[in-house]
């Protein structure tokens, strides 16, 4: 089954999912951690890639179809998380047809207000070796500027810069809000308060899921 954990930039999609693969098992796809492999690698995809990503816009819906699609294919019979798609309603009609045989049992929407989303993204650090997450004040690394997990340096991401974060933000509110309407209709839509500590958010996902 794939579980959609969707919410704007900052409001901790990629925090959860690592919580929930590390400790409940689920198969991480997150595709912008998938498209920065990319750019590192030097790949064709990350070539098109670069530009929309630096710049906060979303990346064409063909590339990230091609990224999606080796994702899941690699993923077998794991229970999938999906961080980062759908982002517009075409690519939640493209997922539908994806993964028919997979189904999807949730759209879980991590509601976060707008001033905790720029606190949030503003502080965070990210390692530029392995793409594990940290923030200055809520979620420190033990060293500051070095990754705990890797040794790795962790530095800003250039698309969590002042004036990328707006741009991110506007193309959330006008391209991947409308996503949420698709999901209420299909009965998939599952709101979760996304404010608070992150075991509380994390805890209040879990009673989500278990209400299947
Ligand atoms: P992507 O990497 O997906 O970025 P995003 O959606 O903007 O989300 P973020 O990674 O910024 O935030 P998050 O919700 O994961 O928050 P996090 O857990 O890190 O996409 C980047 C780009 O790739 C896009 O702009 C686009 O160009 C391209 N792209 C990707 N997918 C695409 C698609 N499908 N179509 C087209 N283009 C695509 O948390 C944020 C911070 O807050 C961290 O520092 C964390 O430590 C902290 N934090 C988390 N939870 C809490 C908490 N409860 N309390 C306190 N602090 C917390």
């Amino acid at each position: 089954m794939i579980t959609v954990l969707f919410g704007a930039p900052g409001a901790g999609k990629g925090t959860q999912a690592d919580l929930l693969a590390d400790r409940l098992g689920y198969k991480k796809i997150s595709t912008g951690d998938a498209l920065r492999k990319h750019i590192r690698s030097g790949t064709e995809v990350g070539l098109k890639a670069r530009s929309y990503m630096d710049e906060g816009k979303l990346v064409p819906d063909d590339v990230l179809l091609e990224v999606l699609g080796s994702e899941l294919l690699s993923s077998g019979n794991a229970n999938v998380l999906l961080d980062g798609y759908p982002r517009n309603t075409a690519q939640a009609e493209a997922l539908g047809a994806l993964v028919k045989s997979k189904g999807i049992r949730y759209c879980i929407h991590l509601d976060v207000n707008s001033n905790v989303l720029v606190d949030r993204i503003s502080g965070r650090r990210t390692c530029s070796s392995c793409g594990s997450t940290y923030h200055i004040t809520y979620n420190p690394s033990k060293v500051f500027g070095v990754c705990d997990r890797c040794g790795g340096d962790t530095v800003q991401r250039p698309d969590d810069s002042e004036d990328k974060v707006k741009v991110r933000l506007a193309v959330y509110e006008q391209q991947t809000k409308p996503v949420l309407e698709f999901y209420k209709n299909a009965g998939l839509y599952r709101r979760v308060d996304g404010t608070g500590t992150t075991q509380e958010v994390f805890e209040r996902i879990c009673a989500t899921l278990n209400q299947a």
